[in-house]
Order: C-alpha cells, then sequence, then structure tokens
C-alpha cells in the first residue's frame, strides 16, 4: 500500500511537471505573437503622428516647420516673399516626379522631397528613408 502511495506520488508529480512545462511552452508562443503584432504596426507609418511632425519646428533650426509654408496641415496654399505654396492635397500622385527646386530633370520620391524640405527650409537632418519618422510623414502626407 504503502508503495503505491509513492508511485502514486511520483506520477502526480510527473504530470505536474508535464503541465507546468506545456505552459511554459505556450508561453513564449503568445509572447512571440504579441511582438510580431507590435513590430507590424511600427512598420506603418501614423498619420497623426505625421501631422505632429509636420507642424513640429524641432524638426529643424531655422524655428520654422512645414506648416509655416504649407498651412493648416497643407491642406492650404500661401504666398511669401517671392515664392508660394499650392495645397498638398493629393501629392501622393505627384511623386514619384519631378520637383524643381531638388532637380529639374531628375524624377524624385516624395520621401526625398519630405527630406529636401526638412534640410534646407527647415535646416534639419534628413530622415532615414526606412525611419519611423518618415513612414509617419509620408502617411500624413498621402493620406492628404
Ligand atoms: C520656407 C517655406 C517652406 C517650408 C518651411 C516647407 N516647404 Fe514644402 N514647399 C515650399 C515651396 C515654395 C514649394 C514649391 C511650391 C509648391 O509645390 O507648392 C514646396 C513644395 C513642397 C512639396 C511638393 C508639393 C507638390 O505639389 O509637388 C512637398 C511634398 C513639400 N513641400 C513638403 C514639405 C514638408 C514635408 C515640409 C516640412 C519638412 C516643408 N515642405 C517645408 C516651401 C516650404
Amino acid at each position: 500500500m504503502r508503495k503505491f502511495l509513492v508511485c502514486l506520488g511520483v506520477v502526480a508529480a510527473v504530470a505536474a511537471l508535464f503541465v507546468a512545462c506545456k505552459k511554459q511552452e505556450e508561453a513564449p508562443t503568445a509572447e512571440t505573437a504579441m511582438t510580431a503584432e507590435t513590430a507590424e504596426v511600427a512598420m506603418e507609418g501614423n498619420v497623426e503622428n505625421g501631422l505632429a511632425l509636420f507642424k513640429n519646428v524641432d524638426l529643424g533650426t531655422t524655428g520654422k516647420s512645414c506648416e509655416t509654408c504649407h498651412p493648416n496641415g497643407g491642406t492650404e496654399g500661401m504666398e511669401m516673399e517671392g515664392m508660394a505654396t499650392k495645397p498638398l492635397t493629393g501629392v501622393k500622385d505627384r511623386y514619384p516626379g519631378v520637383f524643381m527646386m531638388l532637380d529639374p530633370e531628375k524624377e524624385v520620391t516624395l520621401a526625398e522631397v519630405i527630406n529636401f524640405c526638412i534640410t534646407n527650409p527647415l535646416g534639419g537632418e534628413a530622415l532615414a528613408e526606412d525611419s519611423q519618422e518618415m513612414k509617419d510623414f509620408l502617411a500624413y502626407l498621402e493620406s492628404l
């Protein structure tokens, strides 16, 4: 009888260990799935963050933001000394295309135009094309 009880105890312990192992095996799977999901969200551009960047004077060093020359989130144009801007609505359909201020003879991408505007009128540093900021910028401009 005692032997039987010990045996039962061992079986129970093994069963408990097995359940514990199984749980541990499952845990990383759920975690991996979440990481992949988070990564996917991070890969996409965020329109709201893009608008915040559009209005951010800290992107450059001249105290200007994109909003300075492209008012109302770029939905309006304006006139300034010697130049004028048109609304940025539908801008995604114009690029890749020629952006006169950058190169009158070569087609450029919208990301290149954005970087030109960050490095020139804003006096800032160009964003890496695969950076989250650039994705957010593109998501915003493509939403117009
Ligand atoms: C000092 C004024 C100024 C600032 C600041 C400025 N831009 Fe511009 N931008 C212009 C002018 C001028 C043009 C050319 C005229 C036009 O296309 O409306 C232009 C053109 C563009 C175009 C091309 C529009 C088209 O239809 O082809 C995009 C895109 C653009 N700007 C984005 C930006 C972004 C993004 C920022 C901020 C990082 C920015 N601009 C900051 C003056 C400015």
